[in-house]
């Protein structure tokens, strides 16, 4: 027997990867930038907590926590007066950055804050940090990072799925093999310590003769995979010629089910052809992307993830459980720190490994 086909036996369970109590620190998209006006303010709710959105005069968004600090009312029924908000009930105002800045009622306000949230626009989105200070950058192409493109939003589409369930086609050594009965493994890459790439490779030559012919013309190959956050992923393929760059931002809205927003990116092209053809090749990416999400995602939906017997061609699957059993996980709703950062995910550093041992 080989011994790559030999079980390996698991002594922990993940406790972070999967689990529907918590989700990682790190940037989330909210909202496609045209859905907020100057001066207009919504109620929203992400990963469990109640916000507010508005967009001051200065056009900058503003996240806050939804109720007001003086006696709860929502705040999503205020007002943009500049860049504040105004409380409905009794009109106490808040400026940008969340500060008390009037009490009509008293000739000086009092010293109080109201709770906002790191926030920014890219890719035609609005995203929000959920912690005090962002740690690292919002999620990017990183064979894009210096290249100028365009970007272009694709699909809604909600699904009944955990985020890091959903992640896992893409990289799952198996699945590639069964399907395309080829030999390839995935290379793994820290980005930081949120951002992991896979990037897919042919263990061995096993080209067809035919192959060899066309094989000059497909230049530079290229799978790579990279996940942001345990949440978040961007996804490029293609040939040097014709190269697809994708990104799924993902956002869990129920405990497992998920809200995802398709943006699509392409190296910019000079002259009004350029233009049109780049339209044609986003209009065209957007509606195989579509087809192939619902297709693949099937499976994965009516998955209850357990991953009981590991082999070594698991072994991508493993990399990424260990990279989110690394991050730091916050409660549903509350945002807080689900657990002690020195203790328990010291301990799950310890215990998730990823050489193997066989039994
Ligand atoms: S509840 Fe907002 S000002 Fe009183």
């Amino acid at each position: 027997m080989d011994a790559n086909s030999q079980p390996i036996k698991l002594t922990h369970k993940p406790k972070i990867f999967n689990n529907l109590e918590s989700f990682i620190e790190g940037w989330y998209w909210v909202i496609p930038s045209n859905n907020l006006e100057i001066g207009e303010v919504k109620s929203i709710t992400i990963l469990g907590r109640s916000l507010v959105i508005y967009r001051g005069q200065d056009k900058q968004v503003v996240i806050c926590d939804a109720y007001c600090p003086h006696m709860g009312a929502h705040l999503g029924e205020g007002t943009v007066e500049d860049n504040e908000l105004r409380c409905a009930l009794h009109h106490w105002k808040f400026n940008d950055v969340g500060i008390c800045v009037e009490i009509p009622c008293l000739e000086k306000p009092l010293p109080l804050k109201l709770k906002t949230w790191p926030t920014t626009e890219k890719y035609g989105i609005i995203w929000i940090w959920t912690g005090e200070t962002p740690q690292q950058p919002l999620p990017f192409v990183p064979e894009l990072e210096f290249l100028e493109y365009e970007s272009f939003l694709g699909s809604q589409l909600v699904m009944n799925i955990h985020p890091h369930i959903m992640m896992l086609n893409v990289i799952d050594t198996q699945y590639f093999q069964g399907v395309q009965a080829l030999d390839i493994g995935f290379e793994k890459q820290e980005l930081n310590p949120n951002a992991i790439i896979f990037s897919k490779y042919r263990r061995q030559n096993q080209d067809l003769p035919i192959k060899k012919i066309y094989r000059p013309l497909c230049k530079n190959p290229i799978y790579s995979v990279c996940y942001w956050y345990g949440s978040t992923f961007t996804l490029t393929v293609g040939i040097e010629l014709r190269r697809c760059y994708l990104m799924l931002a993902v956002r869990p809205i129920e405990k497992e089910q998920v809200e995802i927003q398709t943006i699509f990116f392409i190296k910019k092209r000079k002259g009004v052809y350029g233009w049109l053809f780049n339209r044609f090749m986003l209009w065209l990416s957007n509606s195989v992307m579509q087809e192939l999400i619902n297709n693949e995602i099937k499976i994965l939906q009516t998955m209850q993830f357990n991953l009981k017997t590991p082999i070594q061609e698991d072994q991508s699957v493993m990399q990424l459980i260990n990279h989110v059993e690394r991050q730091k996980p916050l409660t549903w709703k509350t945002w807080l720190l689900a657990r002690s950062p020195e203790n328990d995910i010291k301990e799950n550093q310890t215990k998730w490994r990823e050489e193997f041992t066989n039994d």
